[in-house]
């Protein structure tokens, strides 16, 4: 027997070390390293002779012939805008997301709605368990073969008999190969049979996707590297107490990041959301003070989303500033701007923020609408339900203009609010329109404007 060989990896960049250390030489994280046995037999990998015959050589780029990329559609909406128009043939795709989010029903429900021979790989679940779901979701006749195998060696002995045009599995972390003898899970363990997944999926042309856990930072779990692996990085995302889930691409080599994919869990499987905005926005009958609705731009769609603020006075001593969904440190600095630019009282005051819908938001074109939600629950004035709002706010106080300014009039002409307050300085091309602008340039202008 072979002697057993061991090297030191860092949990968190997963760079190789000759011997413990405190501190990773390569991430300066503390306490990281850990000792993993390491033995590889070459011979037993996805056929690693294939590799030896074929030597590339370099060429100019002109000479270079482009292979037009052969893309499956999945006939799921929100995966393929994301996706930038389905699944590239033999691209990896890495799929992230806390558990208990809808990894395994999304895949699965792809994998049970697409004509191509899907073979469905889990390590984590019986395949009763995947009946059962199955059922649920509540598909018919399929394409899909259903395999619970933990074993890499095992599962390329089972793909080559069925020759699937499409490899799930779920998830990389409860694989483990025979060439290595880490126990599954470790950074060894994932890196090799990643790459053994991702020699299979070029040599075959077959597209593999993989689901991921996360740590508690939220990062996919495992080596950094694993990400610089795959093509393609999703992320699925969602307050778990809400049924709204989103899809957002974190890496992708065949398209672009800015796509985003909502779904709405429900007790039938994902539904796809194609119109977004009128989900987001509760429909209450009377107006109710400290509500603004934003225009956001997630990706290239324009999204409507609605912002709550509630403002009172504090109990207690410190004044408590808590957020859902929204920038806390920039709340504090939009805090700041009204107190000292516009001169409202908010010090003693506690504020809370909610965006609707439990979905976290980054634009910062929702400012102004929070500074509207803001200044309407402390003055207990409700804004009329069809006005939306879509500026930043500057620390001087300044209304700032936002990217694709035109869209998103369109998108809330389109879907019958009346006004639309942002920054005079936006370049506004298209002339004609059906709404109200009303533009403004600082905040104190805004109010003006809004309770006047
Ligand atoms: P799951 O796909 O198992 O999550 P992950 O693989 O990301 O860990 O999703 C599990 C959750 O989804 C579970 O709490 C139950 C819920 N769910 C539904 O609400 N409706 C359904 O049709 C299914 C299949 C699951
Ligand atoms: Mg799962």
């Amino acid at each position: 027997m072979a002697k057993i060989k061991t090297t030191f990896f860092c949990q968190n960049c997963g760079s190789q070390h000759a011997k413990w250390t405190g501190q990773c030489s390569t991430c300066n994280e503390w306490n990281t390293i850990v000792e993993e046995v390491v033995q590889k037999d070459e011979k037993r990998t996805w056929k690693q002779t294939t590799t030896e015959k074929s030597v590339s050589k370099p060429l100019k780029i002109n000479e270079i012939e482009r292979n037009p990329e052969e893309r499956i559609v999945t006939y799921n909406k929100e995966l393929d805008v994301v996706l930038g128009g389905g699944l590239v043939k033999g691209s990896v795709l890495l799929l992230g997301g806390e558990p208990g989010i809808g990894k395994s029903t999304l895949l699965l429900q792809i994998a049970l709605s697409i004509s191509q021979k899907v073979l469905y790989v889990s390590g984590e679940e019986s395949q009763s368990q995947i009946k059962m779901r199955a059922e649920r979701i509540q598909s018919s006749e399929s394409n899909c073969l259903i395999l619970t195998e933990t074993n890499t060696q095992k599962i390329f002995k089972n793909i080559e008999e069925v020759r699937p045009e499409f490899l799930i599995i779920d998830s990389i972390q409860t694989l483990h190969t025979n060439s290595i003898e880490a126990s599954p899970g470790s950074i060894s363990q994932i890196r090799e049979t990643t790459a053994e997944l991702i020699k299979y999926a070029k040599e075959t042309a077959t597209p593999v996707l993989l689901i991921g856990h996360i740590n508690k930072e939220g990062q996919i779990a495992g080596p950094k590297i694993l990400e610089h692996m795959v093509d393609v990085v999703l992320q699925f995302e969602g307050d778990r107490n809400h049924a709204y889930r989103i899809l957002r691409a974190q890496k992708n080599r065949f398209g672009s990041t800015s796509e985003l994919g909502i779904y709405e869990m429900l007790s039938d499987g994902l539904r796809e959301v194609s119109n977004p905005s009128e989900i987001l926005i509760s429909k209450k009958d009377n107006d109710l003070s400290g509500t603004a609705i934003a225009s956001t731009l997630e990706g290239v769609r324009p999204l409507m989303i609605e912002i709550q603020a509630l403002v009172s006075t504090a109990v207690y001593g410190t004044p408590q500033r808590s957020t859902t969904g929204y920038n806390l440190k920039r709340l504090h600095m939009i805090l700041a701007v009204l107190e000292k630019r516009a001169g409202f009282k908010l010090g003693a005051k506690d504020v809370f923020l909610n965006v609707t819908g439990g979905i976290s938001v980054d634009d910062p074109a929702i400012d102004l609408a929070v500074v509207a939600s803001i200044l309407s629950s402390n003055e207990d004035i409700a804004i009329s339900p069809n006005v939306c709002f879509a500026a930043e706010v500057g620390l001087a106080g300044e209304i700032r203009p936002v990217s694709k300014i035109d869209q998103r009039i369109l998108e809330a002409e389109k879907l019958g609010y009346k006004k639309f307050v942002t920054s005079k300085y936006n370049k506004i091309t298209s002339k004609k329109h059906n709404i109200q602008l009303l533009l403004v340039g600082k905040v104190e202008e805004a109010f003006a404007t809004l309770f006047a």
